[in-house]
């Protein structure tokens, strides 16, 4: 393959995405994780599916860094996810940690990689990994929209019995209990969804979005969800991959946009071979601006508690 993409952390979602890239044929995929024989057994475990599922993608398992030497994009999702009764924001000392460490090693390796993270606090890591790295802002961004709007779009087609094909969804904000999601840009085949739902139903639908974490981590009691997770992830990675300029909500580092200075926070960007490549600005309306307003506020006070690590 001429692509090369690591995924940092072996764990639920790493793994995950690293089956996922190598399946859709994107990229080799080089797994890296501080836990001595995990990567490279499933790295190991998932080649040897390969003549099944019909893939060259070459995988590697490593716990240090000279393998990912020249990736295209480092995927992060080292560190630890939340348990029930935990927020994200719970994980914050423990995974800034983390993410400064494994991105310094990738930033070395791979100076000129994109940078997806996904660990959490996902917008607090999204600082943590842009100064940890030095890279331009073009080249670090947050998956967490992709998510929440995919989780809207399944409970979209759940509730009017349409096949999530036909759905449209824009999650904009911080990935946490003040995310934003947009019913008035949100479709089924290209009609608002306002036109074809009552309000009520549709504030149930985004309540059950902005909770739609907690609902798995109250599911599966020992971790959060991955499947989902993973699948977003790499749809970030196959846009930057194959240059698509493709229209998704994402954390990127703001600075005036939306009236917001040097923050990441979820909005829609196009995303391409140069990462992202431009931040869309939408009209909200004053509700909706005062909702990203709560959600921007929320990701300035982990910005606060990351300067008193
Ligand atoms: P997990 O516990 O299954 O995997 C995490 C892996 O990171 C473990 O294998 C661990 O050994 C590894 N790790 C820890 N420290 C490391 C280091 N210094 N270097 C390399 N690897 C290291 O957790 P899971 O479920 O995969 O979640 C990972 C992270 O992603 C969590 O912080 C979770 O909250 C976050 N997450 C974020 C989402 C988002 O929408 N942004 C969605 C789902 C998860
Ligand atoms: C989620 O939304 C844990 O942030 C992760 O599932």
């Amino acid at each position: 393959m001429d692509k090369k993409v690591t995924v940092v952390g072996a764990g639920h979602v790493g793994a995950t995405a690293a089956q996922r890239l190598a399946e859709k044929g994107l990229s080799d995929v080089v797994l890296v994780d501080i836990i001595e024989g995990v990567p490279q057994g499933k790295a190991l475990d998932l080649m040897e599916a390969a003549p099944i599922e019909k893939h060259d993608s070459q995988l590697t398992g490593a716990n240090a860094y000279e393998a990912t030497a020249g990736s295209d994009i480092a995927i992060i999702t080292a560190g630890i996810p939340r348990k029930p009764g935990m927020s994200r924001d719970d994980l914050i000392s423990t995974n800034a940690g983390i993410v400064k460490q494994v991105t310094e090693q990738i930033a070395k390796y791979s100076p000129d990689c994109i940078l997806i993270i996904v660990s959490n606090p996902l917008d607090a890591m999204c600082h943590v990994a842009y100064e940890a790295s030095g890279f331009p802002k073009n080249r670090v961004m947050g998956m967490a929209g992709v998510l929440d709007s995919a989780r809207f779009r399944t409970f979209i087609a759940m509730e009017l019995n349409v096949s999530v094909e036909n759905t449209h969804a824009f999650v904009l904000g911080g990935h946490g209990d003040t995310m934003v999601p947009l019913p008035r840009y949100s479709t089924v085949a290209g009609i608002p969804i306002t036109e074809l739902m009552t309000p009520e139903r549709i504030e149930a639908l985004v309540d059950r979005t902005a909770n739609g974490g907690a609902e798995i981590v109250g599911l599966l009691k020992t971790g959060s969800a991955y499947y989902a997770p993973a699948s977003a992830s790499v749809e970030m990675a196959e846009a930057i991959l194959k240059d698509k300029k493709k229209i998704l909500p994402c954390a990127a580092l703001l600075e005036g946009e939306y009236g917001y200075k040097d923050l990441f926070i979820g909005v829609p960007v196009k995303l391409g071979a140069g990462g992202v490549e431009e931040i869309i600005q939408i009209d909200l309306t004053a509700d909706e601006k005062t909702a990203l307003d709560k959600s921007a506020a929320a990701v300035e006070e982990l910005k606060g508690v990351l300067a008193k690590l």
